[in-house]
């Protein structure tokens, strides 16, 4: 089967496109025929030779990709939940062997029914994203209806889930991200948007009950002024778990009994009430370019520049 593998860690020139053996699904895998992988700012960490967390688990040669949306083709004898034929979308593997390639074996319970309403390529779009956005709201930002959040890098791939999911759960929704985002994010559902090259939300924001940083800025100073917009005992939820609270941060979320919390690792059995939303059409899945399997590396480029709208996606076997 074909596969977008690295044989060592470095810039997009080792990413390779290559043949290997199709993988063996265990008895409490799947194995997934792989139309479309979702493409994230980590695969471009894992890449390089991840961080400090991820260093540890990443072993070469290693196959990339954290989000698959595809067919089941074979069953582990485990394995009860799924049949073969069954379309789904998931996080196999994180951070072992992933989805750029035409099959991915992976634990089953890491994967739910793919959206029915949607095409493999947006299903592709929305695990590890939504998975981080529900988590960042709901499980550490303990986000309820009538509270106030206020989303930072809301335009991009974990953000434009964190608005829709947090506008469907009943909350006031403030956004922010650049200027040329600002009508997206009114689209999406933001009841407020606050443009960052131009406004400075520190001046205009009070009393939030969860301030959700979903932007791939790594700002100790950015976050200082997030936590000045917080209620006291509000809640600071972070996605970038490689970049660590300062001291000064630290200080500043204990003198106001704010709670700091980072998004780490995914709960997949999120993806089943994930989908039901976008089935219900209450989640759209925003996808700004597909990319063929062939340009993964230009995918990888137009990732690390931390501005994409909505996701990205590498097409591995074209849908009829
Ligand atoms: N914890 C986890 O498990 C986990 C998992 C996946 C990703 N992540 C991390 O989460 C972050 C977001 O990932 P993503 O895939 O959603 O990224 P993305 O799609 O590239 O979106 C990045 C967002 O950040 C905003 N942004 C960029 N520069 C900014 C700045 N200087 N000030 C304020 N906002 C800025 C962008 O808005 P504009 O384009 O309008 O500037 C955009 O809304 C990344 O750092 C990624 O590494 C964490």
């Amino acid at each position: 089967m074909k596969a977008i593998n690295i044989n060592e860690f470095g810039g997009t020139e080792v990413l390779k496109l290559v043949e290997i053996e199709r993988p063996i699904p265990a008895a409490d895998e799947i194995l997934i025929k792989v139309f479309a992988s979702g493409v994230n700012l980590v695969d471009c960490g894992i890449r390089n030779g991840g961080n400090d967390i991820l260093r540890p688990f990443l072993k070469l040669p290693l196959t990339l990709g954290c989000d698959a949306a595809g067919i089941i083709t074979e069953i582990g004898s485990e394995v009860k939940n799924f049949k073969i034929g069954d379309q789904v979308y998931g996080c196999p593997n994180f951070p072992g062997n992933g989805s750029y390639a035409e099959y991915c074996a992976a634990k089953a319970n890491q994967f739910a029914l793919k959206p029915k309403n949607i095409t493999f390529n947006e299903a592709a779009g929305v695990p590890l994203a939504a998975l981080v956005a529900w988590a960042g709201l709901f499980e550490l930002g303990e986000l309820k209806a009538g509270q106030q959040v206020f989303i930072q890098g809301a335009s991009g791939g974990i953000g434009s889930f964190a608005v829709q999911f947090a506008k469907s759960k009943g909350a006031f929704v403030i956004a922010s991200a650049s200027t040329g985002n600002v009508d997206f994010l009114k689209q999406i559902g933001a009841d407020e948007v606050i443009d960052y090259k131009t406004q400075n939300f520190n001046e205009l924001l009070r009393e939030i009950d969860l301030v959700f940083d979903a932007s791939s800025l790594r700002d100790n100073n950015e976050r200082l002024k997030a936590i000045s917009v917080l209620k006291n005992g509000g809640i600071f939820v972070s996605v970038n778990v490689d970049f660590p609270f300062n001291e000064k941060v630290n200080e500043a979320l204990a003198k106001r009994n704010i709670k700091g919390k980072m998004v780490a690792g995914q709960k997949h059995e999120n993806l089943a009430e994930i989908a039901k939303l976008i089935e219900e059409g209450k989640v759209t899945v925003i996808v700004s370019k597909v990319y063929p399997i062939a340009q993964v590396a230009e995918a990888h480029e137009e990732s690390i520049k931390g501005h994409v709208r909505g996701k990205l996606v590498l097409e591995i076997i074209k849908e009829d």
